[in-house]
């Protein structure tokens, strides 16, 4: 086969969502769908760092399923093809321009993070400070994914949020496939 045709079939690991490029692994998106499927009673989704939309695609699909809403933040300018533009805008997704640290940004993210249990994904461009800034405000049962862990930031050089602790045995299991994706969630607060 011709490189370069070899090197198109490759880009993007030749995985899609709606055909669209993903940069979560297969392994990844079998632990959001066990993850979403365990936690019935979510109720919202937060995706930093939106990309080209695809995982954002695949998301505002299962907040459609559950009748929970979700927002979408990226810095950057739209990089979304426009078929899922319309598809998120079809699904009622909040899509959010701005900067997660910036603090009228990050008022409306955590405004949107309610006390209510939800899934909060950290995938922008610092991982780790978004963990430990927009992480420390998600509530009861809520679950948070971090992409990158090994790559781009390290566990055992992070203080973990007070209210969050690693999700086991999602968290190995997930390490184990080579998922890059930490989970945590919410300490358990035993009823008095
Ligand atoms: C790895 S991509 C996200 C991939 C996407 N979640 C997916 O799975 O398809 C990271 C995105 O984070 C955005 N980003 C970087 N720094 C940011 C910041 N401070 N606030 C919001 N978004 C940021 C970048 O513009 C980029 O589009």
């Amino acid at each position: 086969m011709h490189r370069a045709s070899k090197a198109k079939i490759f880009a993007g690991h030749g995985r899609s969502v709606f055909t669209m490029n993903v940069s979560q692994t297969w392994a990844s998106l079998f632990v959001f769908e066990k993850i979403l499927a365990a936690h019935k009673s979510l109720k919202w989704i937060c995706e930093i760092g939106t990309g080209v939309g695809s995982l954002s695609v695949y998301l505002s699909t299962v907040a459609v399923i559950k009748h929970i809403p979700f927002l979408t933040i990226d810095i950057g300018d739209s990089q979304i093809p426009l078929a899922a533009k319309s598809l998120l805008s079809l699904h009622g997704t909040c899509l959010l321009r701005g900067d997660v640290f910036e603090s009228s940004t990050k008022g409306i993210i955590k405004s949107f993070i309610s006390e209510e249990s939800g899934l909060l994904l950290c995938d922008g461009g610092d991982k780790k400070r978004e963990l430990v800034e927009i992480g420390c405000v998600v509530g009861e049962g809520g679950i948070v994914l971090v992409h990158d862990v090994g790559n781009e930031w390290k566990l055992d050089k992070i203080k973990i949020p007070d209210n969050l602790e690693l999700y086991e045995p999602w968290h190995t299991q997930s390490i184990g496939m080579k998922t890059s994706l930490a989970v945590f969630r919410t300490k358990q607060t035993v009823p008095m």
